[in-house]
């Protein structure tokens, strides 16, 4: 099926899986070992039904909400995701314009293909940086410096990569770069390459960079070379919430890294209510993993998320035609929303509430 005739999120995950060489698709597709939590993230959604209102005056509905005091549109941030060059020549410059065009935030990763520069040129939107501490310290003080100066809002560190998970596909396809695509931020800082001999390249690699002694105090540390607010990626739990907001965060996603870490963790809209728990409205929470339709969203802010992210959605829109597949995918995602909305009764996000939801476990149980 051709781009214009695509109705849903999932149609575009076949296209990207057509057009990309398998190497690629499996990289962004893909979870940890058994990849039980890649299939609960969206399984558990699906577990949660929801409870309409009904004769609501649902006349004008308004999607818009704010980051970190960011006014946007639509509660749907692009999350971080490496190399977008493997899905399209244009990669994260195509995203980030993409993201501009709806008017949404996009969350640039430390591993991007194109720079931190060049993608804060491309386009006037909103954008954050997600950071990757490694062993040299100095890299993540440049590139967090950098960040500030060309714009990015925020930093969003991830906590739950001191080591890379376990990727079965990326080992038996012997995961590698092809000579177009690089480590664009790192140019100049570090020499960067992947050893693919004994399975994934990228996780050569990262077992030799990332620094395995990241900890909550290293929030401390981030704060000292930084002004910009910083985002919490990856908590799972009450207690690291807790820790997130002891250390300074100005905010938390919960998220299981698109299910590409540790397998067998939660999925993310089931370790949402915990963290909303312990926060208690302290500081924002969002959400990211296994989101494809708008009533996932919906569901996630009745459990109390601010905002949710999309990782892989914006991927296979890229892959499928560039800028406007990556549009086309929020604004899908954003008009099934308001339509959700509209059904239940909610004309603004903070109308959603936990009675809108039932997580009662089966029917007629
Ligand atoms: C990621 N994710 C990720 N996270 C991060 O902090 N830095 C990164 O460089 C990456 N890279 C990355 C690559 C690919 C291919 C995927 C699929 C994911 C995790 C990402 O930010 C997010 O948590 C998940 O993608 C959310 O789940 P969904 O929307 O993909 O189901």
């Amino acid at each position: 099926n051709s781009i214009e005739e695509v109705v849903n999120v999932a149609e575009f995950e076949a296209i990207a899986k057509r057009k990309l060489p398998k190497m690629a698709y499996d990289f962004y597709a893909s979870g940890a070992e058994d990849q039980w939590t890649l299939r609960h993230n969206k399984i558990a959604f699906s577990r949660i039904r929801l409870r309409p209102r009904v004769l609501v005056d649902v006349s004008k509905v308004d999607m818009s909400t704010s980051v970190l005091g960011f006014k946007v549109p639509m509660p749907i941030m692009v999350a971080p995701t490496a190399l977008h060059k493997l899905a399209h020549p244009e990669g994260e410059l195509a995203t980030a314009r993409a993201a501009s065009s709806v008017g949404t935030i996009m969350v640039l990763s430390f591993s991007s293909s194109y720079n931190l520069e060049e993608v804060a040129g491309a386009s006037s939107g909103l954008k954050f940086f997600q950071l990757y501490v490694y062993n040299d310290r100095k890299i993540a003080e440049s590139l967090v410096v950098r960040a500030e100066n060309a714009g990015f809002k925020a930093i969003v560190l991830t906590g739950d990569t001191p080591r890379l998970g376990r990727r079965e596909a990326d080992i038996k396809n012997r995961f590698t770069l092809p000579p177009n695509v690089t480590l664009k931020n790192l140019e100049g800082l570090m020499s960067v390459e992947l050893d693919e001999s004994k399975g994934s390249g990228l996780e050569a690699y990262a077992s030799n960079t990332m620094d395995r002694s990241l900890s909550w105090k290293d929030i401390g540390w981030l704060k000292s070379i930084t002004q910009l607010p910083i985002l919490v990626k990856g908590v799972l739990t009450g207690e690291d919430a807790s820790l997130a907001i002891n250390a300074g965060a100005s905010g938390i996603i919960v998220s299981n890294h698109g299910a590409r870490q540790l397998d067998g963790v939660l999925p993310t809209i089931v370790a949402l209510e915990e963290v909303v728990n312990a926060v208690q409205g302290r500081i924002p929470v969002y959400l990211d993993g296994g989101v494809r339709r708008g009533t996932d969203i919906f569901k996630a802010f009745a459990l109390g998320a601010q905002a949710v992210l999309v990782g892989r959605p914006v991927i296979y829109g890229l892959a499928s035609d560039g800028q406007a597949g990556v549009e086309k995918v929020l604004k899908l995602l954003s008009d099934e929303l308001e339509l959700v909305m509209s059904l239940c009764g909610c004309c603004s996000v903070d109308d959603i509430k936990p009675s809108h939801i039932d997580r009662a476990s089966d029917f007629f149980s």
